[in-house]
């Protein structure tokens, strides 16, 4: 399961004073350290498999998560939007989360403001409140994945319409409108240009699924086409992967898709190519690790530019360490491939 979708799906749990089945839940620290902070806010949680949890939020209390937990995960930010939805009122430390340099939440704030909520910041605190929130015309100003789902939980049982101008468009927001929806939301166009709310007086409990992990998939195809190799990646959406399918054909991988899977075959070194990350269809930043590590060890000069987190580039050294001929320059890494690490 997408992990960007469940770290917003299990807290949009809390959404609802009802049960949620959620299925194909990825087994990972993030997952289980949410699961632990519902559960520290009166949340009864329980683990029918590996991969399946079911979530019940009849008894929860709207508590202050615990600041140790909350700063180890980037997406407690969904809290405040879950909270705020369904109590009126958050009260959540400031994210923590992965170091890719500033990593901002303004947007959400702005969100959450012409929502109707008074935001304020207090010693590494974020305070959110709210004694009604109406729908509002919300324009973006950079596509956030966070702002975007942070928004349209906050929005759906707020009274009106909400308009989400300029939003992200990644798999996992359409995935947690289609949770929403299946709650009872009315949440219509995610992943297009404009997401648009009508708020419903409340949700109720549901079954849901999770979609499969883009970048977990697309960092199997990038490991296939730098080992050589010949794999058939299941249990994908390959509509999902498009961007990452685009730069392995054009550097000389081979890349069949299926319904449901992906074969990536590679049985030379593959060549150089010219990467941007950018928004959902583009090329994912999540993946610019990945590409670079490839594309070292494949022929020519590459390069890899990263405009989504300005510092996203600081493994780049320790690959260096292992062979690898790279020049980093701002948010620019300049590759010459090598013919093999050490
Ligand atoms: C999410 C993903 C992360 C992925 C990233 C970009 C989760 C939990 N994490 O992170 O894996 O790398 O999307 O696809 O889903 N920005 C602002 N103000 C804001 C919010 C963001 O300026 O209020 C900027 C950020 O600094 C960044 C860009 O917008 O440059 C995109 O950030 P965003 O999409 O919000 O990333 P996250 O939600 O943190």
């Amino acid at each position: 399961g997408a992990k960007n979708a469940a770290v917003a799906i299990l807290p949009a749990a809390l959404l609802v004073n009802g049960t949620c089945r959620i299925e194909n839940v990825p087994d990972i620290s993030d997952v289980r350290l949410l699961l632990e902070i519902l559960s520290d806010m009166g949340a009864n949680i329980r683990r029918l498999s590996r991969n399946a949890v079911e979530i019940d939020c009849r008894h929860a209390r709207n508590a202050t998560a615990p600041i140790e937990l909350v700063r180890r995960i980037r997406a407690s930010y969904y809290l405040i939007g879950v909270q705020l939805g369904r109590f009126g009122h958050a009260h959540v430390a400031m994210p923590g989360g992965c170091n890719f340099g500033v990593r901002p939440i303004d947007q959400h704030i702005k969100g959450f403001e012409q929502l109707g909520a008074k935001v304020t910041i207090h010693h590494g605190k974020i305070d959110a409140r709210a004694e009604e929130l109406t729908g509002n015309h919300i324009y973006l100003d950079c596509p956030s994945v966070g702002a975007t789902i942070n928004i349209m939980m906050a929005a759906c049982m707020a009274p009106g319409k909400t308009i989400i101008e300029n939003p992200a468009k990644e798999p996992h927001i359409v995935d947690v409108a289609s949770f929403l929806n299946s709650m009872g939301a009315n949440i219509k166009g995610a992943g297009t240009d404009a997401i648009r709310i009508r708020g419903v007086e409340k949700l109720h409990g549901s079954e849901y699924s999770i979609i499969p992990d883009q970048i977990e998939a697309g960092t199997y195809m990038l490991a296939v086409a730098a080992t050589r190799g010949d794999v058939y990646i299941k249990n994908v959406i390959p509509k999902h992967l498009e961007a990452i399918t685009a730069k392995l054909t054009e550097i000389g991988a081979e890349v069949e898709e299926f319904d449901d899977c992906v074969r990536v075959k590679a049985d030379k070194r593959l060549s150089y190519a010219n990467v941007k990350t950018m928004p959902y269809p583009g090329f994912p930043t999540d993946m610019q690790p990945q590409m670079t590590t490839l594309l070292a060890l494949s022929e020519g000069t590459s390069i890899v530019t990263e405009t989504i987190f300005e510092t996203r580039l600081k493994y780049v050294s320790e690959l260096r360490r292992m062979g690898a001929n790279i020049a980093v320059e701002g948010n620019a890494a300049f590759i010459t491939g090598v013919e093999g690490f050490t």
